[in-house]
């Protein structure tokens, strides 16, 4: 007797129980809480990048040569021409060796969130050796996907320097690099200087066995200081010397100045169609228009030009 009246309650308060719960799940809902977007729709930001299989095998790594305290610089980069990094391509921040604590600590601390640091043990100096150690820590690495530093096997075909205050028009930079021959190549832009023949530091390239060359030889060592674009044209023409190979020298005008610069023998409009990278962007408007320009050239929008001459 007692234990049907157990029952009884027990029945009329889960029944109970399940009508609030019922009732409490068709309450209406905030307008402000119905319109945010479930999970499921919020648009996929880099995860797409991660998830898709990347070949070991791979065509460009850019050196972008960088201090340690210009994080928003890095950042500047990051949020914008590497969004549309294509998956042959990887680009790294090149930092010498740090000074001071607060230099590692902004560095540690960058690495764990984005791991595209490659902090060399040179002296922060873009004409003391650093290009040098660039070069041959990543043909070191990168030349051979067995090298015990090389732990995930990965390789590239072509080596890049590059600067911050260079803007890369990243996915047609790749595909004009994807064309350049295989072997014993260097690419840039080709300038002349008081005679010297050499490709411009904004952005130039060599490939991997013509770099891995220049490293097996002492010719580079010795001469690893002074304008760092000067001298590797020097490497390269002294691995052509030794070899009696010939090296393609491929260059492109649309590796661009901003503006007019004492070793550019004319001036080119900012941004266009063909654009591949443009050099001289230190101010972040410039930064940004010129990234806004590249999405409406893409889409066909006209875009306006600055002024020739109020551009230095
Ligand atoms: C970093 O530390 C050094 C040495 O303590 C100091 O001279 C410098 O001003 C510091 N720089 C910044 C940006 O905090
Ligand atoms: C390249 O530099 C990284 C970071 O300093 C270092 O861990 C690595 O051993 C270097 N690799 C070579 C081949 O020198
Ligand atoms: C071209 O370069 C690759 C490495 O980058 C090398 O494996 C290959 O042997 C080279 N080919 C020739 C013909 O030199
Ligand atoms: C290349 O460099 C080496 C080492 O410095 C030098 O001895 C040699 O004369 C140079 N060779 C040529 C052919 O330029
Ligand atoms: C390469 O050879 C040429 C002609 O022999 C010579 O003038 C030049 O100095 C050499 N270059 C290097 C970097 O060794
Ligand atoms: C290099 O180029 C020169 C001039 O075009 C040519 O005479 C020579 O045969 C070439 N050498 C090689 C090894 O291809
Ligand atoms: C890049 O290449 C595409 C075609 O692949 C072209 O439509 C576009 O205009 C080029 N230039 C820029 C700045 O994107
Ligand atoms: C770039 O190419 C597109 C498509 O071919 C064209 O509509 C546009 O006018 C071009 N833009 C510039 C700045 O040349």
């Amino acid at each position: 007797m007692r234990g049907n009246l157990f029952w009884k309650v027990a029945t009329a308060l889960s029944t109970l129980l399940w009508l609030l719960t019922f009732l409490y799940q068709q309450r209406p809902t905030a307008g402000v809480v119905a319109e945010l977007p479930s999970v499921q729709t919020l648009p996929a930001t880099t995860n797409a990048e991660v998830t898709t299989i990347r070949p070991k095998q791979r065509t460009l790594l850019i050196g972008i040569m960088s201090v340690a305290f210009n994080w928003h610089r890095r950042n500047l980069i990051r949020s914008t021409y590497l969004q549309e990094k294509p998956a042959d391509v990887d680009l790294l921040f090149i930092i010498g060796k740090p000074k001071w604590e607060n230099q590692s600590s902004i560095i540690r601390h960058e690495q764990q969130l984005y791991g595209d640091l490659l902090v060399l043990g040179c002296e922060e100096h873009m004409n003391r050796g650093k290009t040098y150690e660039f070069f041959r820590n990543t043909s070191t690495t990168f030349g051979d996907p067995h090298h015990k530093t090389n732990k995930e096997g990965v390789t590239y075909r072509y080596l890049m320097k590059s600067d911050e205050d260079s803007y890369i028009v990243l996915r047609n930079f790749s595909q004009w690099v994807r064309d350049l021959p295989k072997n014993w190549t260097y690419a840039g832009i080709h300038l002349t200087y008081y005679g010297q023949h050499y490709m411009q530091g904004r952005g130039y390239l060599m490939s991997m066995d013509l770099t891995q060359y220049i490293m097996a030889h002492p010719y580079a060592l010795k001469h690893s200081w002074g304008p760092e674009d000067m001298i590797t044209a020097t490497w390269v023409e002294n691995a052509s010397n030794l070899t009696g190979r010939n090296v393609t020298w491929a260059s492109s005008r649309h590796i661009q100045q901003y503006g007019k610069h004492e070793y550019d023998a004319k001036w080119t409009p900012p941004v266009g169609n063909e654009t591949l990278l443009i050099h001289g962007c230190k101010q972040p408007e410039r930064w940004f228009k010129i990234h806004r320009d590249v999405q409406k050239i893409r889409k066909g929008v006209p875009i306006v030009q600055p002024d020739r001459n109020s551009i230095e």
